[in-house]
């Protein structure tokens, strides 16, 4: 087949490598001049947070790609956390900082730069010899009928003026265009598609933790820190280096008044993250990379279905987006990948299934978006779980009993919602239902305790 990528980010670049190794003939666009010199500045432009978590999801479908190689050289660049670490103020005033595990068996987290990801990717596919890669090329139309696709010199500013124009054809075009993809787009006018977008009320923007005086990491260097407050939340995340880099996560208006006013960040901060200022930043440190960072604003999108035929079919942001709450976003993109170039496209293109012809991007999206769709709930319901105290919650008692229960009862199968989705690379689906399951079992464990001790309770009345 000749494949067509649209959009070069990391979760396009796996797909070329996938594609690639398969022995298709592959293309892939990006709308950016070369991305591989992007620096930081570029990437607060688009809105982008430069690190990210990945956990085993990720790593599976990087594994599964074929590259021996590939996922050892990755984990050189990326620093484990093992837990996510509290920093609040208590009830005295004092500050007091609260580990809570990831896993009971000391799985990790790895923070890793979201462009040397990406870098790796392209520097893998520009090695083979069925791979094409052309910087600065946009998509602006897609004929999935006749199976054509046009890209425009993104260099020129008014790209429908130009006459810099190029059909390329495809047997096959993925759309890997991001949350503002071109390729839904298109494709929006060749089937109905449902498009759910929901932009939250939540903003964030990026600041940097130095190193201390001496070098050294001025906090934990394998925990991700975290500073809840209500409808606000601080965090960050270590880099090789000893520095930090962070997002504050906050509402439109609160970032909005943060703004009207030069200092009023400091005040902010004082208030709100207890021993930010002046362990971790000066006042003018955050004054300054506060006023000289962009603000970008959270929001989700499921779209189904995600496919035309078998000509075109979307992955990645491109196909969900999800606030960043579970860390989970990319690592759902790479898994689009692997399953969609395992489990689907190494079928025969159609399938004949009781009588009807079934298109296998057809399945694929039957089968995936359910999965995502769940996904983007969890995230959601994760921020509320991250920026309340830890120790106050249900949830939290609710997280012991479960480790609990599967360190000790390992054969029953038991284990936490958090482990399932950061652990595993089970559906997304089956976990919802087997932590359905788990919460009815947990009321029922409840209610028969709350019996024995009521008839405990009775039984000493009795004796007294
Ligand atoms: C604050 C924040 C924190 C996050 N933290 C995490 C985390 O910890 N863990 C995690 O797994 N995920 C996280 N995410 C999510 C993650 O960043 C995204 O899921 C991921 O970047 C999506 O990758 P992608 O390749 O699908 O899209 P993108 O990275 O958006 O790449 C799309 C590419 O397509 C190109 N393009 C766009 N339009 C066109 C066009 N018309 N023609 C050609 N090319 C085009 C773009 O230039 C871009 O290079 C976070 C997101 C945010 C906002
Ligand atoms: C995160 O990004 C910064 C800035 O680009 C970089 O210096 C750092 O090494 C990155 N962290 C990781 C874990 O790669």
């Amino acid at each position: 087949m000749k494949i067509v990528i649209c959009g070069a980010g990391p979760v396009g670049a796996l797909a070329a490598l996938y594609a690639a190794k398969k022995g298709h003939t592959v293309e892939l666009y990006e709308m950016r001049a070369d991305v591989r010199a992007d620096d930081k500045e570029a990437a607060q432009q688009l809105g982008k947070s430069i690190n990210i978590t990945m956990s085993d999801r990720g790593f599976e479908a990087l594994k599964d790609s074929g590259d021996e190689q590939l996922v050892q050289e990755i984990l050189n660049h990326t620093v484990p956390v093992q837990a996510r670490e509290v920093h609040e103020r208590t009830a005295l005033g004092t500050e007091k900082a609260t580990k809570v595990p990831y896993s009971i068996d000391g799985r990790v987290l790895r923070v890793v730069s979201r462009e040397f990801l990406r870098n790796i990717l392209l520097d893998r596919i520009f090695n083979l010899p069925n791979v094409k890669v052309f910087f600065g090329r946009k998509l602006i139309h897609a004929d999935l009928d006749n199976k054509k696709a046009v890209f425009a010199d993104a260099s020129i500013e008014d790209t429908y003026g130009g006459s810099n124009f190029e059909r390329v054809s495809f047997d096959l075009l993925i759309g890997a265009d991001g949350a503002h993809s071109a390729v839904r787009h298109h494709l929006a006018r060749y089937r109905n598609i449902n498009i759910d977008q929901r932009w939250l009320d939540n903003c964030w923007c990026e600041f940097q933790i130095a190193q201390a005086d001496d070098g050294r990491p001025k906090i934990n260097l394998d925990t991700l820190h975290v500073w809840p407050n209500n409808d606000i939340m601080f965090l960050a995340l270590p880099n090789p280096d000893g520095t930090f880099t962070c997002n504050l996560f906050a509402p439109a208006e609160t970032f909005k008044m943060l703004r009207s006013n030069q200092t009023a960040i400091a005040d902010f901060f004082e208030r709100n993250f207890p021993g930010i200022l002046p362990n971790l930043m000066t006042t003018e440190e955050l004054i300054k990379q506060f006023h000289s960072t962009k603000t970008s604003i959270l929001h989700e999108m499921r779209v189904t279905p995600i496919n035309y035929k078998d000509s075109c079919v979307l992955i990645g942001d491109a196909a969900h987006t999800m606030v960043p709450f579970y860390g989970q976003g990319l690592n759902t993109g790479l898994e689009d990948v692997r399953v969609l170039f395992r489990a689907f496209l190494s079928q025969a293109p159609t399938k004949e299934l009781s009588g009807k012809q079934i298109s296998i991007l057809d399945s694929y999206s039957e089968y995936r978006q359910p999965d995502v769709s769940v996904m983007t709930s969890l995230a959601l319901k994760n921020y509320n779980e991250m920026r309340l105290s830890q120790r106050s919650t249900l949830k939290y008692m609710r997280r012991k009993l479960e480790e609990t229960l599967q360190a000790r009862l390992p054969s029953a199968g038991w284990a936490t919602l958090y482990f399932r989705v950061a652990f595993s690379t089970e559906r997304f689906t089956m976990i919802e239902h087997k932590n359905n399951q788990q919460t009815k079992i947990l009321k029922w464990l409840l209610g028969v305790s709350t019996a024995s001790l009521c008839g405990l309770a009775a039984s000493v009345a009795l004796k007294f």
